[in-house]
């Protein structure tokens, strides 16, 4: 079904695997296209309930935008580019009601950086590698680096890496809190799933109006605490909130029916 993507569903978790190895799965027009289908079949599929996202081969997660494709591009055709990236693919990710977990195995640079930032939360190999080197090319970051790495490192880290175009290790992403933990590239995928079936427990319509309420944070011109009020107002109509309130009055361990 697709071409540049692996998808396989178990257990409750969507892998979405970037599988174009032999360009370090550079992300080009047709493979944001896929992963825009891939994710969006995840989120209506009421038997998936996270979502983890990594890149096939030892080598890379994703080592960008494929500047093959863009390399003669005009003016008109670069701001397009990016705003259609970002409609697509990573706005559409970062706002999913599934979590999404990014699970870099390898080089996530530019692109491949962006998209695991528009992950809801990054996991790393300590092998990986993580940079923004756009200006090293004569370009910015158009799939939103620029916005989510400062939320994610701070102001000062995130002009360094963009202004030096260099990579940090995953030990440094560790401590800048770009990855939340590093393991062994064996280890990686394990853990993501064992992060996952921890999701898994708790009520999937509660983690996605935490989701929405967190990312209304961000967005220009949104109260949070006003979208969080009203998340908030909404749970206590699910039947997830019937069911978690009871099992804990009755002692007993919620099942969650997902509405
Ligand atoms: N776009 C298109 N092709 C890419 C790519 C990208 N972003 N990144 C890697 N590739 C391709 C290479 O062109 C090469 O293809 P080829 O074998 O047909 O020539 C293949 O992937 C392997 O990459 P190579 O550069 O030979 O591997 P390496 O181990 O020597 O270097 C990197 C690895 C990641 C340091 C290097 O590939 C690189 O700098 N990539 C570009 C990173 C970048 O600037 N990304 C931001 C884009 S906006």
């Amino acid at each position: 079904m697709y071409t540049n993507i692996l998808t396989a569903q178990n257990n409750g978790i969507t892998r979405i695997t970037i599988n174009r190895p032999s360009k370090l799965n550079a992300l080009n027009k047709d493979t944001i296209q896929e992963l825009h289908a891939a994710f969006r079949v995840a989120e209506l599929d009421t038997d998936t309930k996270v979502i983890i996202i990594t890149g096939s081969g030892e080598k890379a997660f994703v080592a960008g935008a494929d500047i093959s494709e863009f390399a003669h591009f005009s003016v008109g055709e670069g701001g397009k580019l990016a705003a259609k990236g970002q409609e697509l693919l990573f706005d559409f990710v970062a706002n999913l009601t599934t979590p999404v977990i990014a699970a870099v195995n390898g080089f996530a640079l530019g692109g491949g950086l962006e998209l695991a930032m528009a992950a809801h939360f990054r996991i790393a190999s300590d092998t990986a590698k993580m940079g923004l080197p756009e200006v090293s090319l004569g370009v910015i970051p158009g799939y939103g680096g620029t916005q989510r790495l400062p939320q994610l490192v701070g102001k000062g880290r995130a002009m360094e890496m963009i202004m030096t175009a260099g990579m940090i290790d995953a030990q440094q992403a560790l401590q800048y809190g770009l990855v939340n933990h590093i393991t062994t590239p064996e280890e990686l995928l394990a853990l993501a799933e064992k992060l996952g079936s921890k999701i898994m427990r708790n009520s999937s319509v509660a983690i996605g109006a935490a989701i929405k309420a967190i990312n209304a944070g961000y967005e220009d011109g949104v109260n949070g605490y006003n979208v969080e009020i009203e998340q908030f107002g909404n749970c206590f109509g699910t039947e997830d909130f019937k069911e978690g309130t009871s099992a804990f009055l009755e002692k007993r361990k919620a099942d969650f029916p997902g509405k």
